[in-house]
C-alpha cells in the first residue's frame, strides 16, 4: 500500500504543480484512509492547497480530478472528486499485486526499511531485583518488547537493555533476612517467590525492631564496599533473580541483548562526579551534593551526605556509558509515568553537561493497570503479579476450549497460547497513555476485539488449509480468479494486507504498538468478511478457483503471523 500512496501523491503533485507550494513529501503526509470503502482507498484533502490557490476546496478536488483523468493508470480503478477530497480507488491488479507480495517477501512482509541505518537503543523491563513481576512492570516489558519488534520491521537497528534495579539497600534487608531467617531449600524451590516474602518480613518484623533498619542499611554498606562474603551473596540473590524473570520473559517472547543492572554503573560514578565538578554544576546541600535545576526543576541529587550513589546518579553513568559505548542514534526508556519527573531530572543534567546527544533521549511513558474487582482488586494496594495474572488467564483458556473445542489435542499448550496472548493483547491494544482496564471476561471474549478472538481467526485459517490438503488442494497465488475480483471482501481483504507496512510505521513512530494491535483486528474482521462472502471449499467450483481462494487465504496466514509475531503473541494452529 505504501508503493501506492507514493504513486497517489506523486500523481497529485505532478497535477498541482509548483503554485500549491507542497512537495510530494508533503502531500503524501496529507493522504488519508476514506472513511468507508464505496468511497474508495486512499484520500486527498483539498483544503490546504484551496488555501493556497485562493479557490474553494471542492473545486480543487474536481480540477484534480479532470487533470488526472487523462491518465490510465493501471493501479487505480478510479480517481475522483467527493466533495472536498480527491479520491482514489486501488484496481484489483493492484489488490492482487499485494498478495504476490505477500507470497515473495514472506515473513518479511510488512518490514520497511524506514529506519535504516539508525541505531535505536529501547530500555524496558527493568524490574528491582529479588522481587518478583509485578504487573505494572508487565506493562513496560510487553511495550518495549513490542517496540523493539516494531523498530526492527520499521528498519531500525536495535539495542535491547534491561536496566536492572540490582543496587540499593532493599538488598541490605534481604541479605538481612536471610541471614536471621533464611532457608536454603526453600530459596531454592522458588526463589524470586522466598526472596519477595522475605523482604516483606523483614519490612513487617521492622515495625517491632526498629534497629533492623540500621543493621540492614550497615549490611549494604558491606555490599558496596566489596565485602566478600556479602558480594557473593547479593551475587546469588541476582543471579536466582534473573533465572526467575527469565522463566516469565521466556513466556512472552521477551528477549534482551543486554542485562546491564544498576550494579554496573557504580565505578563509573566516580568520572561523572569529576565531570560535574568540573563543569561547575555541583552544589553541596545540606551535606549532598546536587545539581540545580531552576525553578521549575526540583535538585538532582548525585551523592548523599554518606557518599552513596542514588537512583538518578546511576540514571546519569548508565546514560553516559550507553551512549559512549553503544553509540546510539535515539535511546527510549519504556517507564511508567511515574517516573516522568525522574527523567525530566536526568536529561536536563545531561544537556546542562553539555551533551547534544541528550536531545535523542526519550522517556516512553504508559497508564497503570486497573482491575475491575475480584481475586486481582487493584483497590486494596495489593500488588498483583505477572505470573499470577497469565496463570489465571491460561486456566481460563482451558475451561473455554474445553468448552469450544473438547477434542483438541494439545489443549495445555493452546491454553497457554491463548491465556497469555489474551493478556498481552488487552496491554498492547490499550493506547500506552491510557490505563489498561482488565476485565477477565472482556480479555478472553472470542467474539470481541481481543487476543482469542485474533487468534482464533487464525487458527480458522489454518483449518481451512488442512482440510483443503486433505481433499488434495494446493493454494496457488490468486491470478486469474474472478470469484475473487468480483468479490468486494476478497479485494478488500487483499488491501488490508497492504496497510500492515502503513501500522508499522505509524507504531514506529509514535512508539504505539497498539496502532499494530488495531490492524490486527481489521485484518481479523477482513478475513472473516471474505469468509461469509466467498465459499473456500466449494466442491462445485473449478479446481484452479479454489486454488487461488486457498492462496489468498495461506496470504492472510502470512500477514497474521506476522503482525502477532510484532506483538509478541504466538500464532496457534488449532485452538
Ligand atoms: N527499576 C526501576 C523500578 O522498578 C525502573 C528502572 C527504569 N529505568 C531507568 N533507567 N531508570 O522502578
Amino acid at each position: 500500500m505504501i508503493q501506492y500512496l507514493a504513486k497517489a501523491s506523486r500523481l497529485i503533485s505532478e497535477a498541482l504543480g509548483s503554485e500549491s507550494g507542497l512537495s510530494q513529501q508533503q502531500v503524501l503526509q496529507l493522504l488519508e484512509r476514506p472513511p468507508t470503502e464505496d468511497k474508495g482507498d486512499i484520500a486527498f484533502p483539498c483544503f490546504q492547497v484551496a488555501k493556497a490557490l485562493r479557490k474553494a476546496p471542492p473545486l480543487v478536488a474536481k480540477d484534480l480530478s479532470e487533470k488526472l483523468s487523462t491518465q490510465q493508470d493501471p493501479d487505480f480503478e478510479w480517481i475522483r472528486p467527493l466533495g472536498p477530497y480527491l479520491n482514489f480507488r486501488l484496481s484489483a491488479s493492484a489488490a492482487f499485486a499485494i498478495v504476490s507480495d505477500v507470497k515473495a517477501q514472506g515473513t518479511r512482509f510488512g518490514h520497511s526499511e524506514a529506519g535504516k541505518g539508525q541505531k535505536v537503543l529501547i530500555e524496558y523491563s527493568s524490574p528491582n531485583v529479588a522481587k518478583e513481576l509485578h504487573i505494572g512492570h508487565f506493562r513496560n516489558t510487553i511495550l518495549g518488547q513490542a517496540l523493539n519488534n516494531i523498530y526492527k520491521a520499521a528498519g531500525f537497528t536495535t539495542i535491547s537493555v534491561n536496566h536492572l534495579g540490582d543496587w540499593g539497600s532493599q538488598f541490605g534487608r534481604v541479605a538481612w533476612g536471610y541471614q536471621h531467617y533464611g532457608d536454603e531449600k526453600e530459596l531454592e524451590k522458588d526463589p524470586l517467590n522466598y526472596l519477595t516474602k522475605l523482604y516483606v518480613r523483614v519490612n513487617q518484623e521492622e515495625e517491632s525492631n526498629p534497629a533492623i533498619d540500621k543493621e540492614a542499611r550497615l549490611l549494604f554498606k558491606k555490599i558496596e564496599d566489596k565485602d566478600p562474603e556479602l558480594t557473593a551473596l547479593w551475587k546469588r540473590f541476582r543471579e536466582l533473580s534473573i533465572e526467575g524473570l527469565d522463566k516469565v520473559y521466556d513466556r512472552l517472547g521477551v528477549q534482551f541483548d543486554h542485562y546491564i543492572g544498576e550494579s554496573f554503573y557504580i565505578d563509573k560514578v566516580e568520572a561523572l562526579v569529576t565531570e560535574l565538578k568540573k563543569k561547575n554544576l555541583l552544589t553541596l546541600s545540606e551535606g549532598a551534593q546536587v545539581v540545580m535545576l531552576g525553578d521549575d526543576i526540583p535538585p538532582c541529587l548525585v551523592i548523599t551526605g554518606d557518599g552513596t550513589t542514588l537512583y538518578a546518579t546511576r540514571d546519569l553513568a548508565a546514560a553516559i556509558y550507553r551512549h559512549g559505548h553503544f553509540k546510539f542514534d535515539r535511546c527510549l526508556y519504556v517507564v511508567g509515568n511515574e517516573q516522568a519527573l525522574h527523567f525530566r531530572q536526568v536529561f536536563t543534567v545531561l544537556k546542562m553537561m553539555g551533551h547534544k546527544w541528550a536531545e535523542t533521549l526519550e522517556h516512553v511513558n504508559y497508564g497503570l493497570y486497573r482491575f475491575k474487582d475480584g481475586k486481582f482488586s487493584t483497590r486494596k494496594g495489593k500488588v498483583i503479579l505477572a505470573e499470577e495474572v497469565l496463570n489465571e488467564a491460561r486456566d481460563k483458556a482451558v475451561e473455554i476450549i474445553n468448552q469450544k473445542n473438547p477434542d483438541l489435542k494439545e489443549k495445555a499448550e493452546a491454553a497457554e497460547i491463548v491465556g497469555v496472548g489474551a493478556v498481552v493483547f488487552n496491554d498492547l491494544s490499550t493506547d500506552r497513555l491510557k490505563d489498561v482496564e482488565f476485565d477477565w471476561e472482556r480479555v478472553l471474549d472470542f467474539e470481541g476485539d481481543t487476543g482469542p478472538y485474533v487468534q482464533y481467526t487464525y487458527a480458522r485459517a489454518c483449518s481451512i488449509l488442512r482440510q483443503a490438503k486433505e481433499k488434495g488442494f494446493e493454494p496457488r497465488t490468486p491470478g486469474k480468479s474472478k470469484v475473487l475480483a468480483e468479490s468486494e471482501a476478497a479485494l478488500s481483504l487483499m488491501k488490508q494486507f497492504g496497510r500492515l507496512g502503513m501500522a508499522v510505521e505509524g507504531a514506529q513512530r509514535l512508539n504505539k504498538p497498539s496502532i499494530v494491535s488495531n490492524y490486527a483486528l481489521d485484518l481479523a474482521k477482513a478475513f472473516n468478511g471474505f469468509y461469509r462472502q466467498v465459499r473456500v471449499l466449494d466442491e462445485n467450483a473449478p479446481r484452479e478457483e479454489t486454488a487461488e481462494k486457498l492462496g489468498l487465504v495461506a496470504a492472510f496466514r502470512q500477514v497474521l503471523g506476522n503482525t502477532l509475531g510484532l506483538l509478541c503473541m504466538r500464532a496457534p494452529e488449532e485452538m
